[in-house]
């Protein structure tokens, strides 16, 4: 089920439809002409970075609302960066996650442990939750993982074993590797620029390398995948490849866009990378 749609792009925008909001947001990378210029009338609300960081319409929107992402319900709220509580353009990957996840679990007849990094809201553990695995979620901002867990009270998740950490995830990493707990499965999506749990600084050029050895180091001995996506200008697909073949043993790699999509005719909007490498042995 799916309340999520890419309506039309161009002129340097977007339009999305999240359940019952539409929104007109900026897109830099929609250099091409909007497809259907009346459409984007319906827009509820407007989001411009022009003169510093402006909501127009605001008024309008509900505080919060709720819409289906791909099978995960999702908590939505504006925020004054003009995000929502969710990057659509993650949603392909929830379904192969959550796939994954079911299709080894049954396989191994026991739960696989997943961990989520840079977590944000929480879409990529609800579906690992609901293929089966046990979780821990990571995010460095309270605020964040309050959200998170109410996305999982959303979705009847809240007694599911997800372990909710508000860390920096180099140190929740350097901690788990001294207690000996293991992963099977990672995602991790780190940002270009971001700060820890104690204001420490994370800057993707600089930390990426170390956050991936640790990432190596908490995998465990049956390891089944290690999915790394970016939005950080320059990370291409190859770059995270190249960085994923240079960490781990031999495997199966692959690597794309991720994408914002809607109906048929509506041009995708490449919005972020991921590569993934899983085990040989799958
Ligand atoms: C780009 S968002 C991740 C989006 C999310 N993975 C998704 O697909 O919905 C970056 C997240 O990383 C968190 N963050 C930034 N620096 C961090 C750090 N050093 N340790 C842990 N979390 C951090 C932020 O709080 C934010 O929630």
């Amino acid at each position: 089920m799916n309340d999520y749609s890419l309506l039309d792009s161009g002129g340097g925008r977007k339009l999305e439809r999240f359940g019952k909001v539409t929104l007109d947001r900026p897109c830099a990378q929609a250099v091409w002409n909007p497809a259907q210029p009346k459409l984007w009338k319906q827009a509820d609300a407007f989001f411009t970075r022009k003169n510093g960081l402006e909501w127009r319409g605001r008024e309008q929107l509900p505080d919060s609302w709720h819409a289906m992402v791909n099978g995960v319900k999702m908590k939505l709220s504006t925020t004054d960066f003009g995000h929502l509580g969710v990057f659509p353009e993650t949603r392909e990957m929830w379904n192969w996650i959550r796939e994954t996840l079911r299709a080894e679990s049954s396989k191994r007849q026991s739960p696989l442990n997943f961990l989520n990094l840079f977590a944000y809201s929480g879409g990529a553990t609800l579906a690992a939750a609901q293929g089966g695995a046990h979780c821990c979620h990571v995010d460095a901002s309270k605020g964040m993982v309050q959200w998170a867990r109410e996305n999982a009270d959303l979705n009847q998740l809240g007694d599911h074993p997800i372990r909710w950490i508000v860390d920096d995830c180099n140190k929740f990493m350097q901690r788990e590797i001294r207690r000996g707990r293991r992963y099977d499965a990672i995602l991790l999506d780190p940002p270009s620029f971001g700060r820890g749990k104690s204001g420490e600084l994370y800057k993707i050029e600089h930390a990426l390398i170390e956050t991936l050895e640790l990432v190596k180091a908490v995998l465990s001995d049956q390891p089944c995948f290690v999915y790394l996506t970016s939005h950080t200008p320059g990370f291409t697909p190859i770059v995270l490849k190249n960085l994923l073949q240079q960490l781990l043993p031999k495997g199966k790699l692959e690597c794309g866009e991720m994408l914002l999509t809607g109906a048929p005719g509506v041009f995708d909007v490449p919005s972020g990378t991921w590569s993934r490498w899983m085990s040989a042995a799958k």
